[in-house]
């Protein structure tokens, strides 16, 4: 009899969050984590994000950064969240598809624990050197860093962080080992670069681009096959020889499993309203973003992408970590 009386609680618990208590989301604050530092690529998609959000559902999104092990402890955080909405997580290619390879015991299972909500942007990497580094383009730094691998300091936002992979692929198809130096973010990363501690990072193109117009950093390369509009100068990887230094993060809404349906619909749909606006979409185009067409947009075309870029990658960065 207790056992009925529970499993008739529980179902309408469910059923009252499915019911009115969605249908009135949201009616508080909402937290969106970011598992990163502040000022860096993911603070600042996390805070047009939130920005969306809170022009179309009437309430306050506050972003929470949540830096460490490369945005791992703020995805954990969210994964274990209540699932009633009012905790979401802007995340992206490392904490929501390939940190597993990275961590044996990751606490969460990406692909198991979140619903996604729709892509944000995806942005390519940019290989940036500080100020001083004795190469001005991706051959001269080959051959430097081929010398001196072992004097070069690489800055990363942490094991299984996108600035983290993208150096993977980097220092691996050059065939070196620097010294990986991780902190909560790359915005910290860009600042250890700026006062000389740092040599080099892979950071998506936002979070150095404007140190890099003002002369204070490097860019050498872009990781893409295609020039980035925001910074026409600087070639790619392909056109300088390398390949396989390609790398351009997605970045994605998610709500922990088990987050009721109409809640998810809401999020979606003013996630896409945001995204089709033309304020927002000069916002990321300014930022360098690749703009999400209508078509990849949503839960679905995440949660494949999420699936995919899992399958595509996870064998390269496997062998990539053990060259
Ligand atoms: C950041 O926003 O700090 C970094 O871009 C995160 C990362 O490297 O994954």
């Amino acid at each position: 009899m207790a056992k009925q009386l529970m499993a008739a609680a529980a179902v309408l618990m469910i059923a009252g969050m499915n019911g009115p208590q969605a249908q009135d989301y949201p009616a508080r604050t909402v937290t969106i984590i970011v598992p990163f530092a502040a000022g860096g690529p993911a603070d600042i998609t996390g805070r047009i994000v939130a920005d969306i959000f809170n022009r179309h559902l009437g309430q306050k999104f506050v972003v929470e950064n949540v830096g460490g092990a490369g945005g791992t402890i703020g995805t954990l955080r969210a994964a274990h969240a209540a699932a009633d909405g009012y905790t979401i997580l802007s995340g992206h290619l490392g904490t929501n598809a390939l940190a597993s390879a990275f961590y044996p015991d990751l606490g969460y299972d990406p692909q198991k624990d979140f619903e996604s909500i729709g892509l944000t942007a995806e942005y390519p990497e940019l290989l940036v050197v500080r100020k001083d580094f004795p190469a001005n383009n991706l051959k001269e730094f080959v051959a430097y860093a081929k010398s001196n691998a072992s004097k070069l300091n690489v800055g990363h936002a942490g094991l299984g962080s996108v600035s983290y992979i993208g150096c993977l692929l980097l220092n691996s198809a050059i065939g070196i080992k620097p010294t990986l130096v991780p902190f909560t973010g790359t915005a910290p990363v860009l600042a250890a670069m700026l006062g000389g501690q740092i040599d080099y990072e892979c950071d998506p193109v936002l979070g150095t681009m404007s140190q890099v117009r003002a002369g204070a950093v490097k860019a050498l390369a872009i990781a893409a096959n295609k020039r980035s509009p925001m910074l026409p100068d600087v070639p790619t990887s392909y056109e300088q020889g390398l390949p396989e230094f390609d790398c351009a993060p997605f970045y994605g809404v998610f709500v922990p499993r088990g987050t009721p349906q109409p809640v998810i619909d809401k999020l979606a749909e003013a996630l896409n309203k945001g995204l089709s606006e033309e304020q927002v979409q000069k916002r990321l185009a300014d930022l360098g973003a690749d703009i999400v067409e209508p078509s990849r947009r949503g839960p679905k075309a995440l949660t494949d992408l999420v699936r995919s870029e899992s399958a595509r990658l996870l064998p390269i960065l496997k062998a990539a970590a053990e060259k």
